[in-house]
């Protein structure tokens, strides 16, 4: 036995696929698609981002959700997100909100800006059987509570969930936290020619996606090419290995422990029966969220 880790390998790598969601929106949905419908826990996987105020500002008005979990992670732009439980909070450029929606609400999102740049990811992620009907809760991080950390030359990563280890070997940690499937959530920035090596969670599901450049993931002749708006799906070791292109890098990379349920979804409603999925529109409908 051999205590050396061996290099994640891309699996496969997913372009997503034009997407309109709340009052028309446009998005790119790179999980939750007819060519990955989830890689559990995750569910869902949306990459917003444009310039033109016309394809934001309609928003996310009043939807329920029930199950999971919805993580938005803000890179530019303003949204105001109210529920109908009187939490209300206003998402920044870097923050990140974790909200698990438990048992239910009902809530929106809406730009916070009437131009400029509006980008970001939104990531769903799945609760256990258990926890699929607790109370509502939210985890929300504003740009200075969020670590980061340089790993490496040319590297900064901002540690929103999990940890990593700095130059020194010391573990920076990032604020959530959700024992169920215990995520890892980074937004690495690598200079021109930038390497940098993690560990991933022993298990989990994996996946790395890149906003902008472009990289290589893995070692020798195993490493792959990943473009901007490509989704990595990451498998068969946990020391993830990436070197920047020419241009630089910027990427999420993203881990949870699979929970392996079955999974019954409808729109905002995500349990592991039909029947539970039948309940949540009755729920809704008589204003039990
Ligand atoms: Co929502």
């Amino acid at each position: 036995m051999t205590q050396a880790r061996d290099p994640a390998i891309v699996t496969r790598t997913i372009r997503g696929m034009a997407a309109s969601d709340g009052a028309g929106v446009k998005l790119t949905r790179v999980i939750g698609s007819p060519q990955l419908d989830m890689l559990d826990p995750f569910l869902m996987l949306d990459e917003f981002g444009t310039d033109r105020a016309e394809d934001y500002i309609a928003g996310f008005p009043d939807h329920p959700h029930r199950g999971f979990e919805t993580v938005t992670y803000m890179l530019d732009g303003r949204m105001r997100h109210k529920d109908n439980h009187g939490n209300e909070g206003l998402l920044v450029p870097g923050s990140v909100q974790w909200m698990t929606a438990g048992r239910g609400l009902v809530h929106s999102e809406m730009p916070e800006q009437q131009s400029g740049r509006m980008r970001g990811f939104q990531l769903w992620v799945n609760l256990p059987a258990s926890a699929k009907m607790t109370e509502p809760r939210y985890q929300e991080f504003a740009p200075d509570r969020i670590p980061l950390a340089e790993p490496a030359r040319g590297v900064a990563v901002k540690v929103i969930a999990g940890s990593i280890e700095d130059a020194h070997g010391a573990t920076v940690r990032g604020p959530i936290e959700q024992p169920a499937t215990e995520p890892l959530y980074l937004d690495v920035v690598l200079e021109p020619g930038a390497a940098w090596e993690t560990a991933l969670p022993a298990g989990h599901s994996a996946f790395a996606y890149a906003y902008e450049g472009d990289l290589r993931i893995g070692e020798g002749d195993d490493a792959r090419a990943l473009a901007a708006h490509e989704l990595a799906v990451l498998g068969g070791g946990d020391r993830l290995v990436l070197r920047a292109g020419e241009g630089g890098a910027r990427l999420i990379v993203v881990a949870g422990r699979p929970l392996r349920e079955p999974v019954a979804r409808h729109g905002p409603f995500v349990m592991n029966t039909r029947e539970q999925l039948m309940q949540a529109f009755v729920d809704f409908q008589e204003g039990r969220f």
